[in-house]
């Protein structure tokens, strides 16, 4: 019996797919590689020294996607693919929501059909309407505020639809807060295409010399120096949370949802300085206009994945960050080597 893990090329699918094959999983991915890159398969096998069937297509593809349920006897389903910039997501919003949406359908539709119903699904802290005081519940309001956030919050609103039409289905609902950081063998980590849009990415390609100054936006909040506040969380710890979860929708029936953060807060300008001790180099900053939609504070009540399932972080920033800067060391092109084609 296997588990499936879509989108499993990338930042925190290999991490969690390691993880998997390291708790005696066999696991199969499906990634189209829009936003990831083939070789952290071969790192995965690498890692674990255990092999892993590859599926290069995407969610829309329904006669592929069927297939793979026909070829293998599939347990489970963590879905991870999905497009996630904010940003992008406001330009193309027809794009995100045919392939986050249309695409979570299609794979809902064809698990429904080989009677497989149980599925941790890649949320994000993004589906919490504004909250600037203390650590968010899993109870708080929810609200979007961009086509990528609405994605996500459509998305858990169909798999509640889908348990009350259906109560033998089990659905994990995980909301990430800030991942980061990489696995210890610096062998994975996180790639993204072209100047990164979040902050440790770009702090680790100013620190080794690939951009010249972080841009902080902003200094001005009402935080303990002004700079924004986020919940940075060990992207292992959130892949050990997933096979927690996934030991919960093998168990049960029901659809739960789990802030995955440490319920610690860090600043930008904290982010910076614990950086540059962990790395030794100068991170050389400007502070800039706010950028639009950030909030000022963001941090997680991780009590309830706690109590529910047996799960906390335990990696701490400065271990975050010296993983990142060694992952940046020996990948100081991602997954791109000089010879293969810039993606
Ligand atoms: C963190 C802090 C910025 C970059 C995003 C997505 C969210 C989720 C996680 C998917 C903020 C500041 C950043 C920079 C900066 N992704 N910053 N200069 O915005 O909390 O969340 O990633 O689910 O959906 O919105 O993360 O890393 O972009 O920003 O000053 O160049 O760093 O203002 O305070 P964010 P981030």
């Amino acid at each position: 019996m296997a588990i499936l893990v879509t989108g499993g090329a990338g930042y925190i699918g290999s991490h969690t797919c390691v993880e998997l094959l390291n708790a005696g999983y066999e696991v199969i991915i499906i990634d189209n590689l829009y936003n990831s890159n083939i070789e952290s398969v071969n790192r995965i096998r690498e890692i674990t020294k255990k092999d892993i069937k590859f599926y290069p297509t995407d969610l829309i593809d329904r006669d592929y996607l069927e297939s793979v349920f026909l070829e293998n006897k599939i347990e489970a389903v963590i879905h991870f693919a999905g497009y996630k910039a904010v940003g992008e997501s406001v330009k193309l919003p027809l794009d995100y929501y045919h392939n986050n949406v249309t695409g979570t359908i299609n794979l809902c539709r064809i698990m429904q059909k080989y009677n497989v119903k149980k599925m941790v699904f890649s949320s994000s802290a993004t589906v919490y309407d504004v909250y600037e005081r203390g650590a968010i519940c899993e109870d708080f309001p929810l609200k979007a505020y961009n086509p990528y956030g609405r994605t996500k919050l459509m998305i858990e609103e169909i798999l509640r639809d889908l348990y009350v039409s259906d109560d033998s289905w089990s659905i994990s609902l995980l909301r990430y807060f800030n991942p980061v950081g990489a696995h210890s063998s610096g062998l994975i980590g996180e790639d993204p295409q072209g100047i990164p849009n979040n902050l440790l990415p770009y702090i680790s390609n100013v620190a080794i010399g690939k951009l010249p100054e972080l841009q902080v936006f902003g200094n001005d909040y009402p935080t303990l120096d002004g700079t924004g506040v986020r919940d940075y969380i060990h992207v292992v710890d959130l892949a050990l949370g997933h096979l927690k979860a996934i030991e919960k929708v093998l168990s049960t029936i029901g659809v739960n949802a789990y802030n995955l953060g440490t319920g610690n807060g860090y600043s930008v300008l904290e982010m910076i300085h614990i950086f540059e001790k962990v790395s030794g180099k100068n991170i050389a900053y400007k502070i800039v206009n706010r950028r639009p939609g950030d909030l000022a504070i963001c941090y997680a009540d991780p009590t309830k994945a706690k109590a529910e399932l047996n799960w906390a972080a335990i990696r701490g920033i400065e271990e975050m960050c010296k993983d990142a800067w060694q992952w940046q060391l020996k990948n100081p092109h991602g997954y791109r080597t000089l010879e293969s084609p810039k993606k």
